[in-house]
């Protein structure tokens, strides 16, 4: 028998304990023993759950008991939680996480942590909440070059993406339904600025070059500006504007980035709708795979951590390797990266508009005030310095990705 600690009893903790407790007998099967929820650490108390009598507020119960061999960290934040994790490890504690902060800001020195104690830091979990993603790419695409990730990696804004598109609904709606249905950070910027999704390509691209991607390098762009009138022409245009998180190797050096971004109905991102994520992977032997399912919600997220729980109990006393330093990776400046643009702007300024991106191609819906275009391929700094001369004769400006 393994016995395991969950810190954390909110939606993700709580999952947890759901779904060991509730395919208990196949996922005993699969870890190749029983486990044992022994303790759950959280400030609260939990009266009349099944679970209350293993509630414990004290981490030192949990870290002082050698029979807990595995911890959940579903807390969340970096504070406790680093403090926690590190104390686990060095017990010689495996630790499972759904904690991306953590892990995009730790990353290295957990996994180093958990080597020199001979167990495991996995964090499945921790990037599109229960799409494989980590374990694909670091089991069994091991014989890839990766090339290029981009990902739909946040529900919440994907969420509210698809209802602006769909139904033309307004944002502080969609983003209260995102809240009510558990898929939304505690902060709503976290979500609808893209820092959430910052720290998952952070994790990604981090695993992607093997070194250290920061977060806080990654040019981070939310949907906050996002209209349903851009909509309009993404459509007349047989487009979709989704928050994407990019990490690409480009030939000086890796590139990454959060946007908001047109893509077309060719993408394979395309058709990712709701509280979905994606992931498309590129690898130069294998070409495009993508991973595709729920970003965000209890039960997928807490799946990911029980994979990972079942993972590191078939693995006792050994450390899978991850392949990720604590070299930091230089990122490509992305003022140099050249792209096209969809530029919205009123019909009234179009001559100056036209004039400003000449080349461009116009696009025109019938009865509205505004008109757009799609500019030519050009360096990121060369269309800012075109835009910013524009000032308010131009409403909006989204990139476009082939
Ligand atoms: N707020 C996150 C999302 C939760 O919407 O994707 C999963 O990380």
């Amino acid at each position: 028998m393994i016995h395991v600690a969950v810190l954390g009893y909110g939606t993700v903790g709580s999952g947890v304990v759901e779904v060991i407790e509730g395919n208990k007998a196949l996922v005993n099967k699969r870890a190749l023993t029983e486990l044992n929820i022994k303790y759950i650490l959280d400030l609260m108390d939990f009266p009349g759950d099944p679970y209350e009598n293993k509630v414990v507020h004290d981490v030192n119960v949990i870290l002082d008991d050698p029979e807990v061999s595995i911890v959940c960290e579903t807390m969340g934040g970096v504070r406790a939680a680093y403090e926690f994790t590190k104390k686990a490890l060095l017990k010689g504690k495996s630790v499972c996480t759904s904690n991306k902060e953590m892990v995009a800001k730790y990353g290295p020195e957990m996994l180093q942590l958990a080597k020199e104690n001979n167990c495991n830091y996995l964090f499945e979990a921790s990037v599109g909440g229960g799409i494989p993603i980590i374990r694909p790419i670091n089991e069994a695409l091991t014989a890839e070059k990766l090339e290029a990730i981009t990902g739909i990696l946040n529900g919440t804004t994907n969420y509210i993406l698809t209802k602006m598109q769909n139904e033309g609904a307004k944002f502080e709606d969609v983003l209260k339904q995102a809240q009510d249905l558990g898929y939304a950070e505690l902060h709503p910027e976290a979500d609808i600025e893209g820092f959430d999704a910052c720290r998952k390509i952070a994790i990604l691209s981090s695993l992607m070059v093997g070194k250290t991607v920061n977060y806080e390098d990654i040019y981070t762009e939310g949907i906050t500006k996002i209209t349903a009138d851009d909509f309009v022409y993404a459509k007349a245009m047989g487009k979709s504007i989704k928050l994407l998180a990019m990490s690409k190797a480009l030939e000086n050096g890796t590139l990454a980035m959060v946007s908001p971004c047109m893509i077309d109905a060719s993408s394979p991102l395309y058709m990712v709708q709701d509280v979905f994520n994606a992931v498309l992977v590129r690898g130069n032997m294998l070409g495009d795979a993508m991973f595709y399912g729920k970003g965000a919600g209890k039960l997928a997220t807490a799946s990911a951590v029980v994979a990972d729980v079942i993972e590191c109990a078939r693995n006792m006393d050994t450390t899978l390797p991850i392949f990720w330093d604590a070299e930091v990776e230089k990122l490509v400046d992305i003022a140099d990266v050249e792209r096209a643009f969809f530029v919205r702007a009123k019909a009234a300024d179009k001559a100056a508009v036209l004039a400003a991106f000449g080349g461009a191609e116009v696009v025109e819906v019938a009865g509205r005030d505004d008109f757009a275009l799609v500019t030519s391929v050009m360096k990121e700094k060369d269309f800012a310095a075109k835009y910013e001369a524009l000032g308010d004769k131009v409403i909006t400006r989204i990139r476009i990705e082939a």
